[in-house]
């Protein structure tokens, strides 16, 4: 009896170990034959926003102590960007700004906790949301603070508190980790990249999951709070803006949602960087043609470190990754300011230093569903050659609430050599997950649709291949892997100086472990598409061949080897 309960369960594990050691597929099988797995309708394709007044969008401090605390990197491993919030925000017909010199911005930190060894000052600002139409309401914020520590040691934990010491106002004490060294062989563990997040109950799984998954460092394709979806009197905020409110004067907003989302942001952010880039819904045109108020004066990021003139567009190192943020909704055209810049900031990219270049910014250029369909065309013609010759390796978007991975592509033409393009605008704002994908029958866009909030529109025919002479393609473009309509978040996690695991998380899998929507290593192959010579310095410590064949070894002798010898001297004894 016990010999053939054991024969069964020993034949169901092995079948649980073939499930779990099937390869993780590489880029170097592809190009793949494209895949879809459509919206499982037993989901919700949306759902409402959190309310103002949550516990996790309330504002929990009284005075002038800090509160939505925040972290971004500079240039470098030595120094963080730390923000704070204090005082309340106003909101009404007549609001007066706080006057920021009133508080101070300090941060107190050091190597034991505690005892805080070094402190660092920075400076305070305040913006208005001002809206010239009857019965609107204006909106000012608290006292916005940003400090820049620096002399920091590379992979050393931090402890800190940030406020006003003559206030007695600081905050609790928090930690951070600082970064390895720009080096081939050094990364953070764990990159989370999520888009378009708003803050609905599906923005506070894909939240609460991505926390599960401890990432080291967020980054954030645009799209953050989804405050534009607001009239200026609060209320409850629509999935489709233009449906809900036809005769506002203006793309009106409600500010207090930002504050909420800081307070919801904060218990992550406080403890590890997040690096922002600005989306469509950063916008907010306001009074004097003033846009972008918001996003510009609560986030830090390393513009200046970097050469940029604007926190539109910037770079940034993390270990032996160069990040580079793109602005899509500021000029991008080949003689523009962000353009010279780009030039500038890829010619000083040394791949024997950070071999892995990663670009971001929110509108996708390669995108098959039906929704924002080639609406960021003119981006894409002006600025994806000099991209695919620098050879990025790896580009993030958001913009289209949807999960889509492309196979490598450069010019709408499959090529060895191109970026893995991924959006993952899937974050679960308000506006509701995308189904439909042009080239489902009847769902290809009519001209008038899908018109950027920036820039020109360039939509084209095919010049050639399957889909030559058309807007849309009738089945899956080749140039797209996989897609799926899904919430989620991904995770990227440096092997080496050639290989990235790229793992994207559904949030139904959230309590599902070894569970995920799409996974595969993303392998750069420095020989074959070189940038210039310095690529041949590129000598990773270990294989990553042999790194990969080593993890698979690792696995089998854990999950089938060792079981079965447990068995066979079970099976013996009885
Ligand atoms: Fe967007």
């Amino acid at each position: 009896m016990m010999k053939k309960f054991c024969i069964a369960l020993c034949f169901q594990a092995f079948l649980l170990i073939v499930a779990a050691t099937e390869p993780i597929p590489t880029t170097l099988d592809g190009p793949f034959k494209p895949a879809t797995r459509r919206f499982d309708p037993s989901l919700r394709k949306g759902s409402d926003d959190l309310p103002i007044d949550h516990p996790r969008l309330k504002r929990n401090v009284t005075s002038f102590f800090p509160e939505q605390i925040a972290l971004a990197l500079s240039s470098s491993s030595s120094s963080m960007w730390v923000s704070w919030v204090t005082g309340e925000a106003q909101i009404g017909l007549n609001v007066t700004p706080h006057d920021p010199k009133t508080v101070a911005s300090e941060v107190w930190y050091g190597k034991e906790s505690g005892k805080y060894t070094m402190k660092q000052s920075g400076v305070s600002v305040v913006y208005s949301q001002l809206y010239p139409f009857e019965g609107l309401w204006n909106y000012t914020s608290g006292i916005i603070h940003h400090v820049k520590i620096d002399g920091l040691e590379p992979e050393t934990k931090y402890y800190y508190k940030c406020g006003d010491s003559s206030l007695a106002a600081m905050s609790e004490e928090l930690e951070f980790e600082t970064f390895p060294l720009p080096a081939p062989n050094k990364y953070p563990q764990r990159i989370a990249v999520v888009g378009d997040l708003g803050l609905t109950t599906n923005t506070t799984t894909t939240i609460d999951h991505l926390i599960m998954n401890d990432p080291s460092m967020i980054l954030m394709v645009g799209d953050l709070t989804y405050a534009n979806q607001y009239l200026t009197t609060g209320g409850k905020g629509a999935s489709c803006y233009s449906c809900q409110f036809p005769d506002a004067p203006i793309r009106e907003t409600f500010q207090p949602r930002w504050d909420g989302w800081g307070r919801f942001m904060e218990p992550l952010i406080s403890r590890i960087p997040m690096m922002v880039i600005e989306g469509n819904h950063e916008i907010e045109p306001q009074a004097a043609a003033l846009t972008f108020q918001s996003y510009l004066t609560r986030f830090s990021v390393p513009s200046k470190e970097s050469g940029s003139n604007s926190n539109l567009y910037y770079s940034f190192d993390a270990g032996g990754i160069h990040f580079i943020m793109l602005g899509a909704y500021i000029d991008y055209n080949q003689t523009s300011a962000q353009y010279s810049w780009l030039q500038d900031d890829l010619k000083k990219v040394d791949r024997g230093v950070t071999p892995w270049l990663v670009a971001a910014w929110h509108s996708p250029w390669y995108n098959s569903y039906s929704s924002h369909y080639q609406e960021f065309e003119c981006m894409r013609q002006e600025m994806e050659q000099i991209l695919y010759a620098y050879r990025v390796d790896i580009v993030f978007s958001g913009h289209v609430h949807a999960y889509e991975r492309m196979n490598r592509v450069y010019n709408y033409t499959l090529d060895p050599c191109g970026p893995v393009y991924i959006t993952v605008g899937d974050g679960g704002n308000i506006e509701k997950v995308d189904v439909d994908h042009a080239d489902d029958p009847g769902k290809c866009p009519s001209p008038g649709d899908n018109i950027p909030e920036f820039g020109g529109v360039c939509h084209m025919n095919f010049t050639s291949g399957p889909a030559k002479g058309k807007f849309c393609w009738d089945r899956q473009p080749e140039w797209s892997a996989y897609r799926e309509s899904s919430f989620g978040h991904g995770i990227l996690e440096m092997v080496n100086s050639t290989h990235a695991l790229w793992t994207w998380h559904r949030n139904q899998d959230i309590y599902r472990e070894h569970s995920h929507g799409d996974q595969i290593y993303i392998v750069r192959r420095p020989q074959s598409c070189s940038v210039a010579s310095k690529d041949s310095r590129l000598s990773p410590s270990i294989p990553p061949t042999l790194d990969i064949a080593a993890a698979r070894v690792s696995s089998l002798l854990c999950y089938i080897i060792l079981p079965v010898i447990i068995l066979i001297g079970l099976l013996n004894n009885h």
